[in-house]
């Protein structure tokens, strides 16, 4: 039996991913979350990754703040001639407090270590939180992957000071444990349980164990209603990035739900 975290605020982060497909249905799904929640689940925080066209309008949706929102993706130059580019003075002026840097799908269409490095960097100057993704492609037996995910991390976080920290979240997230990836493959409590120990390990020898400690670390990958509770109870993590389940109001909801429920009876 896993030992409890003692009770703090959990995270749980929807990432959309490119969906839905047009402002009304984001909308809807975004206020059918936001009556969901209504006063309840005060132990967790609720971050929304939506596509860029849609956060300007969700930010009104959001007045209490109640929900945050996240980018998926940022450049990390300010302004400029970088066609198609979207920059963190931009995505704070919609209310962005939250960006997720080196997702896979991202890093799949070509982003490399040092873009990932670059948008770390932008986003912490601009003091907003960056959400960090790391993961392997596969797993092999003499335990590759904990390489690959260490040297993610220290790439990423290069060059940062102990006390900008606090604009940084590791989501862990398996590539071959993403739903779109392949459907019939999840990870185990103990899988995640194991790398989030390693994280917190490469960030300690990194920076200090204190401030490692004040890291959150997510986990991501099919994470679901039915999963959930396993997952935040024997995994220890601290919140989820949810993906395919965060389009359907009541399926996300029941993800908070679970892990409202954790919280309070850590
Ligand atoms: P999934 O996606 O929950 O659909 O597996 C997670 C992610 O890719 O962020």
């Amino acid at each position: 039996m896993t030992k409890k975290r003692k009770a703090e605020k959990r995270v749980v982060f929807a990432n959309w991913k490119m969906n839905p497909t047009s402002l009304s249905q984001a909308k809807r799904l975004f206020l059918d979350v936001r009556t969901g929640l209504g006063k309840k689940f005060s132990e967790t925080e609720v971050i929304i990754a939506s596509p860029m066209p849609y956060l300007n309008e969700l930010q009104s949706l959001a007045p209490s703040g109640r929900i945050k929102l996240a980018a998926q993706d940022v450049y990390h130059e300010k302004s400029g001639a970088f066609t198609g580019e979207v920059s963190l003075p931009m995505l704070k002026s919609v209310g962005v407090g939250y960006v997720l840097v080196g997702h896979s799908e991202k890093r799949a269409a070509g982003e490399t270590d040092l873009d990932v490095y670059k948008n770390v960097q932008a986003v912490v100057a601009g003091k907003t939180v960056a959400v960090i993704c790391v993961g392997e492609k596969s797993r092999d037996r003499d335990g590759n992957y904990f390489g690959v995910v260490e040297a993610q991390i220290k790439s990423a976080l290069k060059d940062l000071k102990p006390t900008e920290l606090k604009y940084i979240m590791i989501a862990y997230e398996p590539i071959w444990a993403i739903s779109s990836v392949d459907k019939s493959r999840v990870a185990t409590p103990e899988d995640i349980q194991e790398m989030k120990l390693f994280i917190q390990k490469v960030l300690s020898d990194c920076f200090s164990r204190s401030a490692a400690n004040r890291v959150p670390i997510l986990y991501g990958g099919s994470v679901n209603k039915k999963n959930a509770e396993e997952l935040i109870s024997k995994g220890d993590v601290d919140g989820f990035l949810v993906g395919g389940a965060s389009l359907r109001a009541t399926e996300f909801l029941g993800i908070i739900n679970i892990v409202e429920n954790y919280v309070k009876t850590a």
